[in-house]
């Protein structure tokens, strides 16, 4: 449902370079990418879940913390390097917090934006993951 996966680094005396290929490092086709920076500190972003929806997730820059939570348990993974990807798949409600101010997230989605897609209410979340959805 989620995992933290360390990407191959392709280090040399320049600095440091990630490539992500569709269809080896990507297991889903990439639709759409949008990006995350200027958060507040204390804001709190997500609060929701999804019914169709595969996301990698990279922090760019500076730091944050993802909360991930499949129903039956909830786990916080501290994201600090573009060497890493949060890959969470459908019905995963998720928070974000304790954004450092210079923190950059990159999401690679599967499917384009639907407002419909959204799951918002955890009780809601809740019953869909426990009974299935309707
Ligand atoms: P939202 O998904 O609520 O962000 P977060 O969960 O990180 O707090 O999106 C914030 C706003 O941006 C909302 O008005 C919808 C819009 N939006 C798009 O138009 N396209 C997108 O791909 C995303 C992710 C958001």
């Amino acid at each position: 449902m989620y995992q933290l996966i360390n990407f191959k680094v392709h280090g040399d005396h320049a600095g440091n370079l990630v490539a992500l290929e569709q269809g080896s490092d990507i297991d889903f086709d990439i639709r759409r990418i949008y990006y995350i920076w200027g958060t507040e500190k204390n804001a709190i972003r997500g609060r929701h879940a999804h019914h169709n929806l595969k996301q990698m997730i990279v922090c760019l820059a500076g730091q944050c913390d993802f909360t991930l939570d499949d129903g039956v348990k909830r786990e916080t993974f501290h994201l600090c390097t573009p060497a890493q990807g949060l890959r969470i798949e459908n019905f995963v409600w998720r928070e974000f917090t304790e954004f450092s101010r210079d923190c950059i997230v990159m999401v690679l989605a599967s499917e384009h934006y639907d407002a419909t897609d959204y799951i918002k209410s955890y009780d809601e979340f809740l019953r869909i993951v426990r009974n299935g959805a309707d």
